[in-house]
């Protein structure tokens, strides 16, 4: 009859990697991070940090070192840490990104790194501002499917591939407000519904299933509707998932135009 011989490994012996071991450099990296605790400060103050990372951490993981070894009190919101779940939309050297998706090679870190809370939102605390005006705006244009019939009994509603393409770039948005926070009419009018609502009422205004197309251009024709919109793509320019939310909006004028999608 054979044996079965099992074979012991003695993993007593094993460390794990430092990125030194393979080779990697590490350097330090001067961040200027713009901190405010309302409940000590009057106004924001900028603060420097030393930070030692490699080419491949991202602003995120400098936020993390700061937060876990240097200053616990550091506050700012992250969830996913992969772009996808929208929390981290930060300005980073001016520049309106997701920290998670932002990587510290693509950064002049012979400079310091500034980085503050965005723009045009209520701050709250060091990098986190009240999203509560960015999601009224949001509900207010119906982001949701409403149609007058129902499909037929265990049949999925169906569409063509072309109708579907329509409104695909749109269906990418993760809500981080990286586009309304850059939009300088945001900035001076806090009621303008801002480019986020509009994308979001976009997926819906153009999806073929969709009935309500008409109550959602109506609401966004309005002088705090599409109309306050003066182009300036910086919107477009900001949104880590490269939705051409410009081009979206200037399709939403078109159809408040037109009456219809
Ligand atoms: S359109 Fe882009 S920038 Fe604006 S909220 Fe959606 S994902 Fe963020
Ligand atoms: S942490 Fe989720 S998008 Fe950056």
């Amino acid at each position: 009859m054979a044996s079965t011989v099992i074979e012991q490994v003695d993993t007593s012996e094993e460390v794990e990697q430092t990125p030194e071991d393979t080779g990697i450099q590490s350097f330090l990296v001067t961040f200027n991070i713009r901190r405010f605790d309302p409940e000590v400060d009057d106004e924001p103050r900028w603060v420097d940090y030393d930070v030692e990372l490699y080419s491949t951490d991202r602003v995120l993981d400098a936020l993390h070192k700061i937060k876990w070894e240097v200053d616990g009190s550091l506050s700012f919101r992250r969830s996913c840490a992969h772009g996808i779940c929208g929390s981290d939309a930060m300005r980073i050297n001016g520049r309106n990104r997701l920290a998670c998706k932002t990587l510290i090679k693509d950064l002049d870190i012979s400079q310091p790194i500034y980085v503050e809370a965005i723009k045009g939102l209520p701050l709250e605390k060091d990098l986190i501002v009240d999203m509560e005006p960015f999601f009224a705006s949001y509900r207010e244009v119906q982001p949701f499917l409403i149609s007058n019939s129902k499909p037929e009994a265990g049949k999925e509603r169906v569409q063509s591939i072309v109708d579907r393409e329509v409104f695909d770039d749109t269906t990418k948005c993760i809500l981080c407000a990286a586009c309304t926070s850059s939009c300088p009419v945001f900035w001076t009018d806090g009621q303008y519904f801002g480019p986020a609502a509009i994308v979001n009422a976009h997926r819906f205004i153009f999806d073929s299933r969709d009935d309500a197309g008409d109550v959602r251009l109506d609401i966004l024709n309005d002088k705090e509707g599409v109309w306050r919109c003066r182009t300036t793509f910086n919107c477009t320019e900001a949104c880590p998932r490269g939705i051409e939310v410009t081009k979206a909006i200037a399709e939403v004028k078109q159809a408040v135009l037109r009456g219809g999608r």
